[in-house]
């Protein structure tokens, strides 16, 4: 309870991985309910975030956690889908995770979106682990349900425990080539140089003790000092997602990051047009260890602390932007907060051009992404947005001089059905892909095809 957080935040952990490495099911397991079982073709869809009291780690930890060692509250999980640019969580610029755990099939080792989150995590400086998950796949494996990995491991016969030695030591081979000194976790001293391998088991729950307690440990020993806040201050936060809400209309899904917000609170959000001034009418949590985008019933509270996620239901938030800040103007000029907000909201580069390509993302961080990865391929933007491909998207391509810039080029949004047809019609192209690298691919085929 808060009395005992004394002032000291919940850090935010990011889940990343490649695809289907195993993110959702160790947060599954973690959680101990069935999201994965939930989830469309056990594709994350969404960005959620989970809450874990320090004494759930604690009991799940066993042997290996002393609760009395610790004074961080617990942990706030961000699970995020794999194909899912992660640049798009911020905090003031910076990364909105205070630590991450990297997820890693050790069958499959580094793929593209485990390159790409390393790449995130080195330039956003962002302290992290490796969980080498499915170690219950190494053929001979004998499963010991939610046992510490190094006990588990010991019960296993020579030649399985060689053959997960093996697989172990190509990802610290991989993560050395991309310029980290890495080791089994049981060997590493120094977690601010080193970056600890754990071995897991998402299925088994294998491994899962000693995950909960490297990430405590790491952040009680490195993140003490940022945890610190004024618990009481007003709140600052990042919107995962804009929802429909049944009952309450557009909602935003965010991470409070910073302070408080309260039912009734003034607050500014990033907008499509700009920052939006409105009120809380109501805050909407999931029960204790549920998923924020999951679970479907929601406990209305009249305050949330800092980190923690949160939906928030107020008037105007239509154009509210996933990726943008949240801000609780409290006793402050609300001038002053927009002011704030349009500041953050111009740190996201993404720059355009009089004549160019339409561009719609899932996020602020995606889009700019996108257009910078546009920009070095010298390919001209016109208009960029947050949001699913809409038809007028498709009017505002049609407008463009030049064929080859009647495009839509989507990265991780679904296209409306409107914005097909019309497209169709109106001779626009739309690309939608959820990896950058692609979308350009196919439009630069397009364009080459226009050309020759
Ligand atoms: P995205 O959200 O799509 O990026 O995938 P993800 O990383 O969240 O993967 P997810 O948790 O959905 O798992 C993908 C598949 O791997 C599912 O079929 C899981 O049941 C399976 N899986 C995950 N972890 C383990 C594990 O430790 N052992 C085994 N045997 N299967 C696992
Ligand atoms: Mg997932």
């Amino acid at each position: 309870d808060d009395a005992d957080a004394g002032g000291l935040r919940t850090p935010i952990v990011a889940v990343l991985g490649h695809v289907d490495h195993g993110k959702t099911s160790l947060l599954d397991k973690i959680r101990g309910s069935a999201v994965t079982a939930g989830e469309s073709g056990a594709i994350t869809q969404h960005i959620g975030s989970t809450a874990v009291p320090l004494d759930v780690i604690s009991s799940m930890a066993g042997d290996l956690v002393d609760p009395t060692d610790f004074d961080l509250p617990g942990l706030l999980f961000i699970d995020t889908p794999g194909h899912h640019s992660f640049s798009t969580l911020r905090s003031r610029g910076g990364a909105l995770a205070d630590i991450a755990i990297l997820v890693v099939d050790v069958n499959d080792g580094f793929q593209p979106q485990t390159m790409e989150a390393i790449d995130i995590l080195k330039r956003t400086q962002t302290p992290f682990i490796v969980a080498a998950n499915k170690i219950d796949t190494v053929p001979g494996w004998n499963p010991n349900e939610g046992e510490p990995v190094r006990v588990s491991k010991e019960k296993q016969s020579d030649r399985v425990q060689g053959d997960l030695d093996e697989k172990l030591y190509e990802i610290i081979g991989q993560l050395s080539d991309n310029g980290f000194s890495a080791d089994m976790y049981w060997r590493v001293q120094d977690f601010q140089n080193n970056i600890g391998v754990v071995p897991v088991s998402a299925e088994t729950g294998e491994g899962v003790p000693d995950l909960l307690t490297v990430m405590m440990g790491l952040s009680q020993r490195y993140l003490k000092e940022e945890m610190s806040i004024d618990v009481g201050g007003p709140g600052v936060g990042t919107v995962l997602e804009v929802t429909d809400a049944r009952g309450f209309g557009t909602t935003v899904d965010a991470v409070v990051y910073d302070g408080t917000i309260s039912e009734d609170d003034e607050i500014v959000v990033g907008g499509l047009d700009g920052p939006i001034v409105t009120e809380v009418r109501a805050l909407l949590k999931p029960q204790p260890l549920a998923e924020i985008r999951t679970e479907k019933q929601f406990e209305r509270v009249e305050s949330v602390a800092a980190a923690d996620g949160v939906k928030i239901a107020a008037p105007d938030l239509d154009d509210a932007m996933a990726g943008a800040p949240v801000r609780v103007v409290r006793d402050r000029d609300v001038d002053e907060v927009i002011l704030e907000v349009e500041e953050e909201l111009a740190g996201f580069e993404v720059s355009t051009a009089e004549e160019g390509v339409v561009i719609k993302a899932d996020t602020l961080g995606s889009l700019e992404a996108l257009s910078g990865t546009l920009e070095e391929h010298e390919i001209p933007v016109m208009r960029a947005e947050v949001g699913d491909v809409a038809p007028r998207d498709v009017r505002v391509a049609e407008t463009a001089g030049e064929p080859i810039n009647r495009a839509v080029l989507a990265f991780g949004v679904d296209t409306l059905d409107d914005a097909e047809r019309l497209a169709d019609q109106e001779d626009v192209e739309i690309f939608a892909d959820d990896v950058i690298y692609q979308l350009i691919e196919h439009y630069e085929d397009h364009v080459e095809a226009i050309e020759t």
